[in-house]
């Protein structure tokens, strides 16, 4: 439970707001870098931090993030020609480059000066993995990116996804480290369908054990939460998700299965837009992997290719079939990303859940460990601290883990075995 004051710290992330300051110290992912495929293709609008913007890719095939509106009179920039070098305004022909810098102002007078005095808010942007990343940020202490896996790999062996969704960026993030859920919300009825490739569900359906003891640790980039189920007189069956800030997570599948990271980046308080990333350190992702991806019954949700919504939604009940409900899983909805979209968007109190209610228990441990390190990190932020992982570009260098280990392994030693394997790895 929280209180009021501290669920909208939480919560509130436009400009101006504490948390909407500490997202602005991180690089975020804003787009797929296919929604702009080649130089001074249409322009693509969007809303991130509850800032409207508008990506255009520019002759030179970089790409620019500018506030949405013409700095003139205010049309929209979506409107704009993409053409030589900028995005030009139709309403009077102002043009702008990737910084922002006025460069064409074509209904004033050749020697007026007043284009040198118009800038418009523009951020910087990288690709890395297939993405668009952006760093809304004060320019003097901008952080390098973080050393993300997928980021690093070939892209052949990454499969990258975007979807809303219509709920606070919050939401999403507690269930991606809430692994008590995974046993019941995404219960699978029929063995033959278990995919180790999917939140390593052949492991845990073996465990039967549902009900995990949590142990988290504070990391340099985050939490290690580790949710230990009894897997026999001697072993345990461990899944540690990484939780990486501001609101990145990292969740376990079995060994030698595709990864997968989660990013919640928050368009608005009441809307998000989430990437899933799933990726093979060691080979590129075969044909096979990628019809296990998009059958949709994983980590991702079917979503209309033009719009990013997904197809399952609050406004048809998720598709759910109640016959399915009682023969084939849990919930009666298709996939794992379906099904946690449809908890996380419907909670109590709506898109920003009212966390004074709640009756937290002991498998919220993961939860709670979250809430804590975030109101931690923004509280010191408020006081003048600048939040020290964006500085940590090579801690992001971590991968999650779902395994079985001795009894008489602690999670520090579970955390250093899976350590070693991506020590081991190319990257
Ligand atoms: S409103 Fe954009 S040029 Fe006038
Ligand atoms: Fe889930």
């Amino acid at each position: 439970m929280l209180s009021q004051e501290e669920n909208d710290l939480l919560c509130c992330t436009g400009p101006g707001t504490p948390m909407g300051n500490l997202f602005r110290r991180f690089w975020l992912p804003v787009a797929l870098s296919r929604e702009l495929p080649k130089p001074d293709c249409p322009p693509v609008r969007m809303r991130i931090l509850s800032e409207d913007l508008i990506a255009f890719r520019n002759t030179n095939g970089k790409v620019g993030l500018l506030s949405r509106y013409c700095p003139h009179r205010g049309a929209s920039l979506f409107f704009g020609r993409n053409e030589e070098g900028g995005l030009r305004c139709v309403y009077h022909g102002w043009k702008f480059d990737t910084t922002g810098v006025c460069i064409d102002m074509p209904n004033e007078p050749a020697e007026c000066s007043f284009k040198h005095k118009i800038r418009q808010t523009a951020y910087p942007t990288r690709e890395a993995g297939g993405v668009i990343w952006a760093y809304m940020g004060p320019q003097e202490i901008m952080p390098e990116l973080p050393q993300l896996e997928w980021t690093l790999v070939p892209q052949n062996h990454v499969y990258v996804h975007k979807r809303f969704q219509h709920c606070n960026y919050l939401q999403n993030v507690e269930g991606e480290v809430d692994s008590s859920h995974v046993s019941f919300l995404h219960r699978e009825f029929r063995p033959e369908k278990f995919n180790a490739a999917v939140a390593g569900q052949v492991l845990l359906a073996q465990a039967k054990d549902t009900a995990p003891r949590f142990l988290v640790q504070e990391t340099e980039y985050g939490l290690a939460i580790g949710a230990r189920r009894n897997w026999d007189a001697d072993q345990y069956y461990w899944r540690v998700t990484k939780f990486l800030m501001p609101s990145f997570t990292l969740i376990p599948s079995e060994a030698g299965a595709p990864i997968n990271f989660t990013a919640a980046v928050p368009v608005d308080d009441k809307n998000m837009v989430g990437f899933t990333v799933t990726w093979l350190p060691d080979r590129p992702l075969a044909d096979d992997d990628i019809s296990t991806i998009e059958s949709w019954t994983g980590a991702y949700a079917e979503v209309d290719p033009k719009t990013f919504e997904p197809i399952a939604s609050r406004a048809n009940d998720y598709l759910l079939d109640r016959a399915k409900q009682r023969t084939e899983n849990f919930t009666g909805m298709r996939g794992i990303r379906e099904q946690d979209i449809a908890v996380q968007e419907d909670q109590f109190g709506g898109p920003v859940t009212d966390r004074t209610k709640e009756h937290l228990a002991t498998s919220d441990t993961g939860v709670i460990t979250l809430r804590r390190r975030l109101l931690n990190s923004v509280r010191n932020f408020q006081q003048g601290q600048q939040p020290p992982e964006p500085r940590k570009a090579t801690a992001y260098r971590v991968r999650p883990i779902a395994d079985i280990a001795y009894r008489n392994l602690s999670l520090d030693e579970v955390l250093d075995s899976g350590d070693l394997d991506l020590a081991r790895s190319e990257v």
